[in-house]
């Protein structure tokens, strides 16, 4: 496994390459990310991930400076995937322009609408970040395959949307989310939970489940069930964003007549902010 630095010596090094499926991350890899791996591996034969915590998808109050950063682990997990290649620049290399304070003449993707509403709305121009980088990435990896995990299920739509309306070449696969055995979701974040609160934390898949169970059985009130989970969530001692019941495909509040639906939410537990959502037929 090749471990890359620059765009000059990626692009050798992908020069003749037949087919390139790629796993855009910010490192500190768990299951999940290697399950994104696993699916870039039935798509292309060469995999390249890249590992990159991108400044500009956190506001001013985040975690940037503490996100975790575990490079040598990340490469090992990595190794055994049979993956070829790793694309681990700098910052500077991705935004020449930019000084770690001023964005200077460093040109930015505007998302659309949609990325104000959920978690756009509590992380003003994260999405425009996301956007920003992703397309970057893209431009320097080329690949006809890019693989994003279900979790994170509004990047995952903004992502389709950058394509679809940059007419970019690639084919977008979503992967499933990956969960701890208690149902929480995998992230990078829960490493920030305490043993406690990682025993919590499982309630708001619970919540989730509980909402598109209500849905399956006729249930239509869906602010009326988005409320009780919040409700619950808060009574808890959770800090709740938003639980939402949306159209999967739009992201759209949800309608009586949609049939293949998302519900999504966003808390705070203690200072951890967990996302989580589950995508069903009704
Ligand atoms: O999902 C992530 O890890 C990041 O948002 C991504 C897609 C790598 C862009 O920085």
């Amino acid at each position: 496994m090749q471990i890359i630095r620059t765009i000059a010596k990626l692009r050798t090094a992908l020069e003749g390459q037949a087919s390139i499926a790629f796993v855009p991350t910010m490192g500190n890899l768990h299951a999940g990310h290697i399950h994104l791996v696993e699916l870039a591996k039935q798509h292309a034969e060469c995999i390249v991930i890249s590992i990159f915590v991108n400044p500009l998808q956190f506001g001013p109050n985040e975690d940037l400076a503490n996100y975790p950063r575990t490079l040598d682990a990340d490469c090992e997990k990595l190794k055994a995937t049979g993956a070829q290649i790793v694309f681990i620049p700098e910052v500077k290399e991705i935004y020449p322009d930019f000084d770690g304070v001023s964005l200077g003449q460093t040109m930015l993707i505007t998302s659309p609408p949609i990325a104000n509403m959920l978690c756009g709305a509590a992380r003003p121009g994260h999405f425009d970040g996301v956007a920003t980088v992703v397309m970057k990435l893209f431009n320097i990896v080329m690949p006809q395959v890019a693989v994003f995990g279900k979790k994170d299920f509004q990047q995952l739509f903004i992502i389709r949307e950058l394509v679809r309306q940059f007419n970019l070449p690639i084919h977008i696969i979503a992967g499933e989310t990956v969960r701890e055995d208690s149902g929480l979701a995998m992230s990078s974040r829960n490493g920030y939970l305490t043993a406690n609160q990682k025993s919590e934390a499982s309630l708001l898949q619970q919540c989730l489940k509980n909402i598109v169970h209500h849905i399956q059985h006729d249930d239509t009130d869906f602010m009326g069930l988005s409320q009780s989970a919040s409700q619950i969530l808060t009574n808890q001692g959770w800090q709740v964003d938003y639980v939402s019941v949306r159209n999967a495909l739009t992201l759209e509040a949800a309608s009586t007549e949609d049939q293949c639906m998302v519900v999504l939410a966003a808390a705070k537990l203690g200072n951890t902010r967990l996302i989580d959502n589950i995508d069903f037929f009704r």
